[in-house]
């Protein structure tokens, strides 16, 4: 089973995605943390984050592996250095939209995720464009949303909750600015399925989105199991 889930930053998909995937015990990818571990390889290295064609080749020399952690989601490591905590720097998310418009860096990233997909037996995706692009035949789609106020404040106490200091307004204006570099950048920018079931989390609890997720996924597995039981009483001539 392949559940993809996009949305913009804050909206949840994160803790949704690895709360379904423990409860239907499927694996997760976090497709955000791959971005951002270019980004944060390439800040390190001093390359031009606006070179598509360095950033691509970046990929492509180094080692790039994700772990799937119960408890803490993706874990990701770049040539055996495990990178999970510092690809969440204030440096890292000021800069990653910028890397992730690049077309060579998202080709290469976009092959490693559908090769991921394709070795686990079921799978969990989210990001920006796994229902509009990377697994385009996943058999469940959503699209997460929230209110940018709403979003800031959850971004906010995580990184509160982390001891790392910032401004809120300053929080609000860069997820806006994210927001507005992912839609509307030319490869596969941030868009919704057309299949997409649209969950707008403003004012639901982690929980109460996890049970909406289960319920369109369980209710759609009966359904298709009772046409299966129905198509086998027909041939059978019962
Ligand atoms: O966790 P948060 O919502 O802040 O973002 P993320 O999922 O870690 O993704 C960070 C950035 O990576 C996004 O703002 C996008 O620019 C990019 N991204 C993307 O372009 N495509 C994806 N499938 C996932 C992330």
């Amino acid at each position: 089973m392949q559940i993809a889930i996009d949305g913009p930053a804050g909206a949840g998909k994160s803790s949704v995605a690895r709360e379904v995937g423990r409860r239907l015990g499927l694996k997760c990818l976090d497709t955000g943390a791959m971005y951002r571990a270019v980004t944060w390889k390439a800040l390190k290295e001093g390359i031009d984050i606006t070179n598509g064609k360095l950033l691509g080749q970046l990929v492509r020399d180094c080692n790039m592996e994700t772990e799937y952690n119960d408890k803490k989601g993706t874990l990701i490591y770049l040539d055996g250095e495990n990178v999970t905590e510092k690809i969440r720097s204030p440096r890292v998310n000021k800069n990653v939209s910028i890397v992730a418009r690049s077309p060579e860096l998202r080709r290469e990233l976009v092959f490693l995720q559908r090769k991921l997909a394709e070795k686990s037996d079921g799978i969990v995706m989210e990001g920006r464009d796994i229902g509009t692009n990377v697994l385009i035949n996943a058999d469940y789609k959503f699209y997460l949303c929230a209110s940018l106020e709403e979003r800031a404040k959850r971004r906010w106490l995580e990184m509160e909750a982390k001891g790392v200091d910032v401004v809120f307004e300053d929080l609000i204006k860069e997820i806006a600015m994210r927001d507005r570099i992912d839609q509307e950048r030319e490869e596969s920018p941030l868009a919704i399925a057309s299949e997409a079931q649209i969950i707008d989390t403003t004012s639901y609890t982690l929980e109460e989105v996890v049970e909406k997720v289960l319920e369109i996924v369980c209710t759609a597995k009966i359904k298709e199991h009772r046409e299966d039981r129905i198509e086998i009483f027909h041939k059978e001539g019962r």
